[in-house]
């Protein structure tokens, strides 16, 4: 049967891990989509730049929006990042063009997907963005289709690498904030803009997409309480350690007496439970239904293959017909959260 014409938006970390992936895995691919999945068209910033791929089969698009318009596109993979710019334009000009789209960009969605989400679906289209969360964890497969049949009653848990990176670091080896900051600044995990990493900010984004397709609710980033780890400091990481404690970035969404609360703050976990055992970059996401009980999802977070890995699942999907709503439910049928902050006591 006729390919999955795939345009990708962005030649980085994670566009050039979906490359390998289309190129490496192409019978396995076809086999498992029931037709083959190709790329037709690429677009980056700089057309010079050696990126450790072959990508002479494909056509090159300095604009994304162009990109996206193309006609032997079927799918508009965006993997170039930001919530305004061309990663925004050209997910609009996609949907408006009938493509349906694959994303890892939390933040885009976190801003905009209610109303991308109602775009696309509006034209019976679809976004689908198990990359956007914990790296290459399915935990949006989980909510949305393994746990389909129950009433989520929480959601927790770290969800964002490189602080647990830090935080981690700075309790195994004992060194201050700055210095461990530092270290990942060299070894390249932080953002482009860092505070949105140790702000709190980029798993905060998350949280709020996971707490959207958890509750049936429009993504309510804005009611997100965020705080950072900026204000960790040693002593702290040493004393929560006296005590038989760790400190994580821990992201908490739950419906409660007075409304939905979303939290991602630092707190304290017993040091020898499995989120106080939590190492490096991984990811952990637990997720409580009424019926299941409690799953726990654990693994990286971040990186070309895992990453990749989750975009390519995506387009597995799309290639098998599976049209789900981009947030479980069809987007005009959330509900309109009402913040647990905003309630009166
Ligand atoms: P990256 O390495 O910085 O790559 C971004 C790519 O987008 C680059 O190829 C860049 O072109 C291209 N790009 C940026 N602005 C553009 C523009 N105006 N027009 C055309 N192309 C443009 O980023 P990444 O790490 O792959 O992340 C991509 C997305 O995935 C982001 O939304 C990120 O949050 C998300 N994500 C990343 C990871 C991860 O582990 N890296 C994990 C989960 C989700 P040039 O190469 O020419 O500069
Ligand atoms: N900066 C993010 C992290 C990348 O450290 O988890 C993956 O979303």
């Amino acid at each position: 049967s006729a390919p999955l014409r795939l345009g990708l938006a962005g030649l980085g970390t994670v566009g050039i891990g979906v490359v390998k992936i289309v190129q490496a895995q192409a019978g396995l691919i076809a086999a498992r989509a029931g037709r083959p999945v190709a790329i037709t068209a690429v677009s980056a910033r700089d057309p010079q730049k050696n990126r450790d791929a072959d990508l002479s089969a494909y056509a090159w698009e300095t604009d994304p929006v162009a990109l996206a318009r193309r006609e032997d596109v079927d799918v508009f993979v965006e993997v170039m990042g930001g919530h305004e710019g061309p990663a925004r334009l050209a997910t609009e000009a996609a949907i408006a063009a009938g493509k349906d789209v694959v994303t890892a960009n939390k933040a885009l969605l976190a801003h905009h997907g209610q109303a991308l989400a109602e775009a696309a679906e509006a034209k019976g289209r679809l976004i689908r963005f198990e990359a956007a969360v914990a790296g290459g964890i399915p935990v949006i497969k989980a909510l949305t289709e393994g746990l389909a049949a129950n009433r989520i009653k929480r959601v927790m848990g770290v969800m964002n690498g490189t602080c647990n990176y830090i935080l981690t670091r700075m309790q195994s080896a004992g060194l201050p904030y700055d210095a461990v900051f530092e270290e990942a600044r060299q070894l390249g995990y932080l953002e482009a803009d860092p505070n949105l990493d140790v702000g709190g900010i980029d798993a905060g984004h998350k949280l709020s997409l996971l707490s959207a397709i958890a509750f049936g609710t429009r993504v309510s980033f804005d009611a997100v309480e965020l705080e950072g780890i900026g204000n960790v400091s040693i002593d702290d990481i040493r004393l929560a350690e006296d005590m038989g404690y760790r400190i994580k970035l821990l992201g908490v969404a739950q419906l409660t007496g007075r409304g939905l609360e979303q939290r991602m703050t630092p707190c304290l976990v017993p040091a020898d439970s499995p989120l106080g055992q939590l190492q490096g970059g991984t990811n952990m996401v637990v997720l409580e239904g009424d019926s299941v009980g409690q799953i726990v999802l654990r693994g990286p977070g971040a990186g070309m293959g895992p990453t990749a890995s989750a975009v390519m699942a995506d387009v597995i999907d799309i290639a098998r017909g599976l049209r789900l709503p981009t947030f479980g439910i069809p987007a005009t049928a959330l509900a309109q959260p009402v913040p647990a902050s905003s309630a009166t006591p």
